[in-house]
Order: C-alpha cells, then sequence, then structure tokens
C-alpha cells in the first residue's frame, strides 16, 4: 500500500510525549520526513539529549507507522535543547527582569546549583552533573559562580590554568572532560583575594558573566557561592535561570538552610528543579552496608510537604572528595560506580523538568505578551 503525507501525519499525531503531554507533530518533533510507497523514514528531534524516554517514543512512532500500513520504517533520534526562558522572562517583566538572549546568547539552558550553607556539596554536585549531562550527549558548560572560595579549578585539574581572549576580546571558557569551564579561580592567583563590595560586586560580577563567550551550549550548570547574601541575589538577577537544583544533607538543621535557599529563590522567581540529598548515610567501604552515621533522614517527608522532588541522593563515600582532590570528578574517575550511576539519573531527571519548563514557559509567554499589550492599549 501506497503511504501519503496525511495518512503519516495523522498516525503520528497519536504518539505523544509523555512529558510536554502533546503529540510529536504538534511539538514540531518530526523532521525530514520522506515517504515512498510503503516506506517510511524521519528523524524524531527530542528536546533533550538526556531523555530517559527516547527508547519508549522510538517504539511509539515505529508501532504508530507500521499501524498506518508501513513496512519499511527509519528512524533517526535527535535531540534539540531549546531555549529556555527565564521565569521573569515569561512572566510580566520586574526591575533586574533578566531576558533570554541579552547575557549568554548562544546557551539554551541555565542550571544552578545552590544551598543553603557551606560545606554541604554544590561544586561536587555541579561539577558531577555537568559531566554525566555531557556524557549523555549534550554540549556543557560549568560556571563556577563561587567567586570568593571557587573550587572547580582544584576539582577538574585546572589549578593554575588561564582562560585566553577570543578575536571579539571576549574571555574563552577552559574546556575539560568535555565541558567548557570559566571560574574566578582562573583569574587570580591562588593567594589573591577577590576583594569587591558594594556597588562594585554587583558590576564585576556582570563584568564576569558577561565577557565570557560560551559559544553555543546546551546547558551550563553554575555552581553558587555558598549562603544567601547579596552575590547569590545579583547572581540570580544576572543570569537567565531556568531551574535550581538545591543540594542538602540528611540533619534536619540543613534543611532549615535549604528552606532559606528555597526562600531567596522564590524572591528571584527561580524555579527549585529538585532536591540532591548528598552524604546520605555512609557506605562501609569493606562489607559494603549503608549506615546511618547521622540518623535516619526525614527528607523524604519534608520534601513531600514542601511538594519538592527527591532527584537522588548521593552516600558519603571513600572515593568522592579524593577523586575531586585529584582533579577528576567521580564520573570521570569511576563511571561506572554507584554514584556515577546516580548522578546520570539526577541528569536525566534535571534535563527533563527543564525541557518541561521551557516547554510551559513558551506556551504561558505570548499569554503574558498579549495581556500586556492589551493592557498597555
Ligand atoms: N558524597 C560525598 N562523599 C564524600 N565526600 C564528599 C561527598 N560530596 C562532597 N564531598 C566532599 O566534601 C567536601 C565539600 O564538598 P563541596 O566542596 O562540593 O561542597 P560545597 O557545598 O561546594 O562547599 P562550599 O560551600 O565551600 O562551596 C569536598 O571535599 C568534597 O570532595
Ligand atoms: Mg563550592
Amino acid at each position: 500500500m501506497a503511504l501519503d503525507e496525511q495518512t503519516v501525519l495523522s498516525a503520528l499525531r497519536t504518539v505523544h510525549d509523555p512529558d510536554l503531554r502533546q503529540d510529536l507533530v504538534t511539538l514540531g518533533m518530526i523532521r525530514d520526513l520522506a515517504i515512498d510507497g510503503d516506506r517510511v523514514s524521519l528523524r524524531v528531534v527530542l528536546t533533550t539529549p538526556a531523555c530517559p524516554l527516547k527508547d519508549k517514543i522510538r517504539g511509539d512512532v515505529e508501532a504508530a507507522l507500521e499501524g498506518a500500513g508501513a513496512q519499511a520504517i527509519a528512524i533517526t533520534m535527535d535531540a534539540e535543547v531549546r531555549r529556555a526562558p527565564s521565569a521573569q522572562a515569561a512572566g510580566p517583566r520586574g526591575p533586574g527582569a533578566v531576558t533570554q538572549g541579552e547575557r549568554m546568547p548562544g546557551v539554551r539552558a541555565v542550571i544552578a546549583v545552590a544551598a543553603g550553607k557551606g560545606g554541604v556539596g554544590k561544586s561536587t554536585v555541579a561539577t558531577n552533573l555537568a559531566v554525566a549531562l555531557s556524557k549523555l550527549g549534550a554540549r556543557v558548560g560549568l560556571l563556577d559562580a563561587d567567586i570568593y572560595g571557587p573550587s572547580i579549578p582544584i576539582m577538574l585539574g585546572l589549578k593554575g590554568a588561564r582562560p585566553s581572549m577570543n578575536a571579539e576580546e571576549k574571555i574563552a571558557p577552559l574546556q575539560r572532560y568535555g565541558l567548557a569551564v570559566m571560574s574566578m579561580g582562573f583569574m587570580l592567583r591562588e593567594d589573591q583575594a577577590v576583594a569587591w563590595r558594594g556597588p562594585m560586586l554587583g558590576k564585576a560580577l556582570q563584568q564576569f558573566i558577561e565577557d565570557v563567550d560560551w559559544g553555543e551550549l546546551d546547558y551550563v550548570i553554575v555552581d553558587m557561592p555558598p549562603g544567601t547574601g547579596d552575590v547569590q541575589l545579583s547572581l540570580a538577577q544576572l543570569l537567565p535561570v531556568a531551574g535550581c537544583v538545591v543540594v542538602t544533607t540528611p540533619q534536619d538543621v540543613a534543611f532549615a538552610d535549604v528552606k532559606r535557599a528555597i526562600a531567596q529563590l522564590e524572591l528571584t522567581k527561580t524555579e527549585v528543579l529538585g532536591l540532591v540529598e548528598n552524604m546520605a548515610g555512609f557506605v562501609c567501604g569493606h562489607c559494603g552496608t549503608e549506615h546511618a552515621i547521622f540518623g535516619e533522614s526525614r527528607i523524604a517527608q519534608h520534601a513531600a510537604a514542601m511538594e519538592l522532588e527527591i532527584l537522588g541522593r548521593l552516600p558519603l563515600d571513600g572515593v568522592t572528595a579524593i577523586a575531586a582532590d585529584q582533579g577528576e570528578p567521580i564520573t570521570v574517575a569511576a563511571p561506572d560506580s554507584a554514584a556515577a550511576k546516580t548522578y546520570r539519573e539526577i541528569a536525566q531527571a534535571v534535563a527533563r523538568k527543564v525541557a518541561i519548563i521551557t516547554h510551559e514557559r513558551s506556551q504561558a509567554a505570548p499569554k503574558f505578551q498579549a495581556f500586556f499589550a492589551h493592557k498597555g492599549s
């Protein structure tokens, strides 16, 4: 039976992206459709290379085409991360709102990694999340926004490295483990201290963000400094953040800090993608048993009460810190370890949430614009 385009497209309209809850044709995911008699070839362009539903969607497309009578089917699975408007850009414009495209024009989505306090593993999670996304096929950058205590240069074995200027007099990020990397640590000597205060701080941060040529990237992961002070507020306003991963440790007292961090994210209209529970118990290197050295975690109850998703749990282990000190994140040093597997799952969950947020905001944005155009007339 010779198939026509109408029949094939109708069949494809029965296949839905379960996350975006629309059919693949409406979502613009079907490309390069070619029909020759009963042979069909096409490319399915998903919204992230880290899509955990890739195989399911391919299977659904195949079944729909078979149902329509296709005898030979060639499907290429592909992905294009779409540009994530910041929450401010999708909603009414407030003071300090970031317009997409003004900063980091080639970057599709900026993902911050934050916590209300120091030492819980923000830099560790940011680094390994970046590597995991890159291994899943995404083009990834890592911005160390901890201007007072940058740790990314050490964690990636880039101590003492210096970025170069490109032809447009912009700073070219360093390349490591497939990531584009930028840190204030690259601009300072080890014994040098950043002494920005007050209005100078905002200006310097802006330059630090704007003077870097990130090129074309799917995700930039931002390792945020500890705490909930001015630097965090300025950064959240300067960066077009799609969403934020919040890192926490199992103790209740740490969760008080999480609440503070989330309150600040709400101030800057930054969406919380979910929680990563780090140092959750200790896995004994000898017997492999997990010990709850901080007592039983109550994060699950807290998270449920606040309607937050837990993106992953990482135990304290004897390898993560050593690998980091040697300049190799655990996802690079031990790609088959349980920790690396957890980071892959976190990366998939994060990519999925960002794709959903991007879709929702792109649908909401025209409505807001229409509303304000109407109000202004
Ligand atoms: N799951 C883990 N198991 C073992 N060690 C870990 C784990 N996570 C982080 N670490 C180690 O704990 C220390 C603190 O982690 P990290 O620097 O990532 O925290 P941070 O929140 O970024 O700190 P800061 O607030 O100073 O920026 C580091 O030495 C790191 O290697
Ligand atoms: Mg840090």
